[in-house]
């Protein structure tokens, strides 16, 4: 039996350094091998740079290592995607159809892609937006998630790789920082929170968007892709739902930890992506498929987002280490 060796590529990024650390627990840290286009922060046991559109440096590293899994989560997101559309969909989509190609032609065993809320639009149904419904996206990411789904699904039908994926909601954790996505928000309202400094948000203060604790994406992921294959019946990317919340319902959740904390609102263009975006995810398929349940509430998430994070600036001074 083939032993299980697993490929990260954006092992540095906001999910991707958690994610790492979750599959070395599961596989040991001699199988996995971590990726990224810039040298990490921290040491990781085995890692190697690499530019994922550069498809000949994959083959290398997937021949090197034996590679029989990827996780795929290098992506230019949303709001720095608009600052250069044609660099966001090269990374996007040239990235996707190397590791398709490779897989396809290594015959690896299951390749995860994520995906995103970024692919609905203005008239896409905004309240428990269902599984299949009209898309549309309007950001230069959104487009590029919607495509990179349906070329999932091709690969999957045409060469039976087995490619599984979920459209994440806004990710909020207290291990990493996010890399220029609307929903990054709800990450630095926390950081501001526990230094004791007001937040200005680049959202309305009652901009409603989807949500999901760190801890409950890492598990969807890592459930999603142990599932039996015969369980996934949706090829294309599943919608999964955590919590919903706009900038004024989680300023509320902190002021309960924190009474003095102070938001205010300065909406730029970000505003205008939020607002294409739906407010709530139906995520009945993801449950019925692979048992798929969210842990985390944003009551619940303030709660350890607040402790971890006061944890964190109390025993480090430098608040470098924490935002680079
Ligand atoms: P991130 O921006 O924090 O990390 C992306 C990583 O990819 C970075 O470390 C970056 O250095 C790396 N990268 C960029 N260009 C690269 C290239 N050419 N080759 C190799 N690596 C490159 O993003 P994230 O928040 O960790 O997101 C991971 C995945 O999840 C992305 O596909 C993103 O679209 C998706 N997603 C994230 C969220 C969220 O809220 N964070 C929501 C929905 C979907
Ligand atoms: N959190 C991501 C973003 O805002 C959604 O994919 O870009």
């Amino acid at each position: 039996m083939r032993k299980d060796s697993i490929l990260i590529i954006g092992a540095n990024g906001q999910i991707g350094s958690v994610l790492t650390t979750k599959l070395q627990k599961i596989y040991g840290e001699s199988q996995v091998v971590a990726t990224d286009i810039k040298v990490p922060k921290y040491k990781q046991a085995i890692f190697e740079i690499l530019d994922i559109t550069d498809q000949n440096r994959l083959l290398h590293i997937v021949q090197k290592y034996n590679i029989t899994q990827i996780y795929h989560l290098a992506a230019i997101l949303s709001a720095k995607g608009e600052s250069d559309p044609l660099w966001a969909w090269n990374v996007n989509m040239q990235g996707l159809m190397n590791i398709l190609e490779v897989a396809r032609s290594k015959n690896l065993d299951k390749i995860f892609f994520p995906s995103s809320i970024a692919i609905f639009g203005a008239d896409t149904p905004k309240t428990r937006t269902p599984q299949q419904t009209i898309t549309n996206p309007s950001t230069v990411y959104g487009i590029s998630k919607l495509a990179g789904e349906k070329w999932c699904q091709y690969y999957h039908e045409k060469y039976d790789l087995d490619i599984r994926s979920i459209r994440y909601p806004g990710i909020i954790g207290h291990e990493s920082m996010p890399g220029g996505g609307t929903t990054d928000y709800a990450v630095d309202i926390y950081h501001k929170a526990v230094q004791k400094l007001p937040f200005t948000c680049f959202l309305k203060s009652d901009t409603k968007l989807p949500m999901l604790y760190m801890d409950d994406a890492i598990r969807a992921t890592t459930e999603l892709m142990e599932a039996p294959s015969e369980s996934i019946k949706i090829r294309t990317s599943y919608n999964i739902s955590g919590m919903s919340f706009s900038p004024a319902e989680v300023a509320k959740s902190i002021q309960q930890h924190l009474p003095d904390f102070k938001i205010n609102y300065k909406p730029d263009y970000r505003q205008t992506i939020a607002d294409t975006w739906t407010n709530s995810i139906n995520d009945n398929e993801a449950k019925k498929d692979w048992n798929w349940k969210p842990a985390y509430d944003l009551q619940k998430m303030t709660t350890v987002m607040i402790q971890e994070l006061s944890k964190k600036y109390s025993t480090t001074n430098n608040k470098e280490l924490i935002n680079n």
